[in-house]
């Protein structure tokens, strides 16, 4: 069971953010990608959709024998982990935006937090933000058109600086001192994020977190692969190929599959 891989999903490409973190923590252990670009963005699909969808990747993993499934989307995760484990007989690693060490660290306890529409409106985010968030101001921004950028490969591009411009200027006249990234593909925005954004304002991303997590999780369930050759990467999409193989920095070959 130990030498089977680590199944990953994301409803596009933004999850291979999670991937280089779990690689490079766990970097001989197989994994398996799976970006269900066709389907992207989930953000605006409503919780039932999203579901359906997370559901339909599990099965594929699953398929592929995995061990363990971490959901490297914030919208899955808040929309569907909760059904998933509940029905599958395997752990699952999960990512949610990283309300908690923004709210502790805030100075001005005004913290900013970028995600999709389907995280914001989600149960679980409003938990978590009512537990960790309750004695500090939220400015909450959709992040409308982003994923689409990005899926496309538009990542660098006019429009993604004018519709970020667009989000961080409430945030920025507001005071936030931290901006949390709730959504696994704005990892990839960061270069641009820190030219957009005064330099005292710390941004949060949790894609290092959850490799820690899934590490732990292998560990308790006595999962770990201890071989001592580096793992198997398989990266699956829907989509164009190109998009995710630029992002993976050309290392490695992406598949289509029509999921
Ligand atoms: N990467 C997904 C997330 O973390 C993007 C969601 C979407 O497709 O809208 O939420």
């Amino acid at each position: 069971m130990n030498k089977k891989p680590i199944g990953i999903f994301d409803s596009g490409v933004g999850g291979s953010s999670i991937w280089k973190e779990i690689h490079k923590l766990l970097p001989n252990e197989h994994t398996i990608y799976l970006a269900d670009s066709k389907f992207a963005p989930y953000g605006p699909k409503g919780s039932k959709k999203i579901k359906e969808l997370s559901i339909k990747n599990v099965e594929l993993l699953l398929s592929k024998e995995c061990k363990v499934i971490v959901v490297a989307c914030n919208t899955a995760t808040t929309n569907a982990i909760a059904y998933l484990r509940g029905h599958y007989d395997i752990p699952f690693v999960g990512i949610e935006p990283a309300i908690k060490p923004a709210a502790l660290n805030s100075k001005t306890k005004i913290v900013g937090v970028l995600a999709t529409k389907g995280t914001l409106s989600s149960a679980l985010f409003h938990k978590t933000a009512s537990l960790y968030g309750h004695d500090i101001l939220k400015i909450e921004q959709e992040g409308e058109g982003i994923v689409e950028l990005i899926e496309s490969g538009n990542l660098y591009s006019v429009e993604m600086t004018r519709l970020l411009k667009n989000y961080l200027e409430p945030m920025i006249k507001a005071n936030i001192d931290y901006l949390v990234l709730g959504c696994t593909h704005y990892s990839y925005l960061i270069p641009i994020l820190k030219d957009l954004l005064p330099k005292h304002i710390r941004i949060i991303d949790s894609g290092q977190s959850v490799a820690r997590q899934v590490k732990s999780i292998l560990q308790t369930n006595h999962l770990i692969n201890f071989q001592f050759t580096p793992g198997r990467n398989k990266f699956f999409t829907n989509g164009n190929p190109e998009v995710l193989t630029s992002l993976l920095g050309n290392h490695f070959n992406v598949d289509f599959l029509d999921f």
